[in-house]
């Protein structure tokens, strides 16, 4: 999605402007642009295509010591540099950057037009460099007040004058923006990725508040004009976590990460001494914790995938109704609120507006919230009433794996802690700790010994399609499988549960469709080896995600093996073939893994 980056200092603007954008190329984008106020007044260069495209075009003398960039990911109106940030206003003397949506920029468009100003683009954004260039304000911040109080919709904005060269006046609306303190520079980004190489003081704004920003500091003020003097905080994340060292793609390498991540988010919070869990962060007390009679678990893609995967896991060792839906459809069904409802939302970036949406909704409404969120700081971590980091390191491939897999574990971290405040045993508690200590080896097992998916990805690369099935604990592997494959891969896939074949995919079995059944060793073995029979029966090849136990030798069905854990965490490992699968077929039909089209990694606008 969109990507703001701003500099004002002592150097010249531009190696960080472009720098930056690169940093955020990773969160999808179809056209960059910058703009730096120098000496002769503001250049402005938009160009669609690659960063590399832009700094090609740069003029070779730009010198100016303040300027904001941007990528951007087209909402309204077509991938083109007229559309790209930056936008001026008629004077051109305002120069500003923005990710979100205006959503009354229609309207605000024709009055624009009816009061004579030509627009030189399709967007929404356009309307708010006109709207602050004619405010009759005496100061940037003041006319940026004003013109923010005609518009509705979700930004974060970064703002330049050439009335006001020492200056660059953010805002912050429903979307991420950071502010990065340098020594006699301040810096401006939109994620941390833009900003960790300079430096690891950072203020995050929230919703409501704007910045100026000078080469000595920032000041920050709510939209009364009163200061909320906000304090730089110190980041963790290394220059080093953001660079794909030693691997060929970010993917591969966040892939390998997994053993350790999962390590990371189980470290200090497994209490063997009472076979529970030490989750601090959920800020509620046991009795509070007891008080929930129903768990909602909220996310989006394939964070609601494994929402599925935690909320099953609840219900089995907490015994506590529990459900996951998409985050995306929340708000819009006018959901019944309930105080005796414990909402879980789950996001890597803490930034997907969907799920912040829900959010709000639930504390609008008196829920309580807590968040299991990758990015520490991010807005649904900020928004949520507790929670469990996730402790994955930055994930940077669109496609997300190592944070899944960690919010797989923050699930089961909850499900131990709810099923010990109620009926969990302190035996069946011990078992589920043992197999967490067992799961990062067990992770490092199956991504080391991959032939065998190799294998089968180059027969699923050959496809048009492909079907995963699974049932009850298997669904939400063969939903994460199907997901998988068609994100980077491109390749059609449909999941289903294996219980519904003959009610009507079966139909489609030929032996063009191969399927990718997970058939663990557990209590629906047999009816899964008979489904998996019934698709061999009408032609269709099956490659089986299966356990050690498990005999399928009499079936011509080509096997993942993958470790046996407790059956409560063996999806766990199951998902791990599944984006291995993705992954070689990818990179055999030679997709860009880290970057697959028309997807963002971290999805800010609705
Ligand atoms: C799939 C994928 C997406 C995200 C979804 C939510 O690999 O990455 O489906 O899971 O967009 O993103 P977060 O977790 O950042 O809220």
């Amino acid at each position: 999605m969109c990507g703001i980056v701003g500099y004002i200092g002592s150097r010249p603007a531009r190696p960080f402007l472009v720098e930056g954008l690169t940093r955020l190329e990773y969160r999808g984008y179809d056209s960059a642009g910058v703009a730096v106020l120098g000496a002769s007044g503001t250049t402005v260069v938009k160009q669609v295509g690659r960063v590399r495209q832009l700094e090609q075009t740069l003029p070779k003398r730009m010198a100016g010591k303040l300027g904001i960039g941007h990528t951007r990911w087209a909402t309204h109106g077509p991938a083109t540099a007229a559309n790209a940030h930056p936008h001026q206003g008629a004077a051109g003397r305002i120069a500003l950057v923005h990710n979100g949506i205006i959503d009354n920029a229609a309207g605000l468009r024709a009055q624009l037009t009816e009061s004579g100003i030509a627009l030189s683009s399709d967007t929404d954004t356009e309307v708010l460099a006109h709207l602050i260039e004619r405010s009759a304000a005496d100061t940037l911040e003041d006319a940026v007040l004003d013109a923010l109080e005609r518009v509705t919709g979700t930004y974060a904005l970064a703002v330049i004058d050439t009335a006001h060269p020492d200056r660059i006046v953010v805002a912050r609306s429903g979307s991420p923006l950071i502010l990065g303190v340098g020594s006699g520079e301040m810096l401006i980004a939109s994620d941390l990725a833009a900003l960790v190489r300079h430096t690891n003081q950072v203020v995050h704004l929230d919703d409501g508040e704007l910045a100026t920003v000078t080469a000595g500091g920032f000041a920050t003020f709510d939209r009364s004009r009163t200061a909320t003097e906000r304090q730089p905080v110190e980041i963790a994340v290394a220059a080093e976590d953001l660079e794909h060292s030693g691997y060929e793609t970010y993917l591969l390498k966040e892939l390998h990460e997994q053993p350790a991540a999962a390590e990371l988010v189980m470290r200090g919070r497994l209490d063997e001494r009472f076979a529970t869990t030490r989750l601090d962060g959920l800020r509620m007390d046991p009795r509070e914790l007891r008080s929930f009679t129903r768990v909602k678990i909220l996310g989006c893609g394939s964070a609601y995938y494994i929402g599925q995967f935690g909320a099953q896991l609840i219900e089995d060792l907490a015994r506590i109704p529990a459900d996951a839906e998409p985050a995306s459809e929340f708000r819009y069904r006018q959901p019944i609120i309930e105080p005796s409802t414990l909402y879980v939302v789950v996001s890597q970036s803490g930034e997907t507006a969907d799920t912040a949406f829900a959010v709000a909704e639930i504390r609008r409404k008196g829920g309580r919230v807590v968040g299991l969120v990758n990015v520490v700081g991010s807005t649904i971590a900020r928004a949520v009433d507790g929670g469990i980091y996730l402790h994955a390191g930055p994930e940077i491939s669109v496609a997300s794996t190592k944070a899944l897999t960690n919010m797989g574990v923050a699930f089961a971290l909850l499900a131990v802690h709810l099923g010990r405040l109620h009926d969990l045993s302190f035996a069946d508690g011990q078992r589920i700790l043992a197999a967490l200590h067992r799961l990062p080896g067990q992770i490092e097992q199956i991504l080391g010994d991959d032939g065998a998916i190799a294998a089968i990805a180059a027969r699923l690369a050959g496809a048009r399609s492909a079907l995963y099935i699974g049932r009850v604990r298997g669904f939400p592997v063969a939903r994460e499988g199907a997901q998988k494959l068609k994100e980077i891969s491109y390749i059609h896939a449909e999941a289903y549960q294996t219980s519904e074949l003959k009610h009507g995919p079966l139909a489609l079995i030929d032996p063009d469709l191969p399927t990718v059944a997970v058939i663990g060793d557990d209590a629906l073995t047999d009816r899964n080896i008979a489904a998996a029979q019934q698709v061999l029966a009408r032609g269709g090849p099956v490659y089986a995600i299966t356990h050690p136990g498990v005999d399928l030798a009499h079936l011509p069905v080509e096997t993942i093996v993958v470790p046996k854990s407790e059956p409560e965490l063996d999806p766990l490992l199951m998902i791990i073939p599944t984006q291995l699968l993705a992954y070689h077929a990818a990179v055999a039909l030679g997709r860009d893994v880290d970057k697959p089209r028309n997807l963002a990694k971290s999805v800010t606008v609705e």
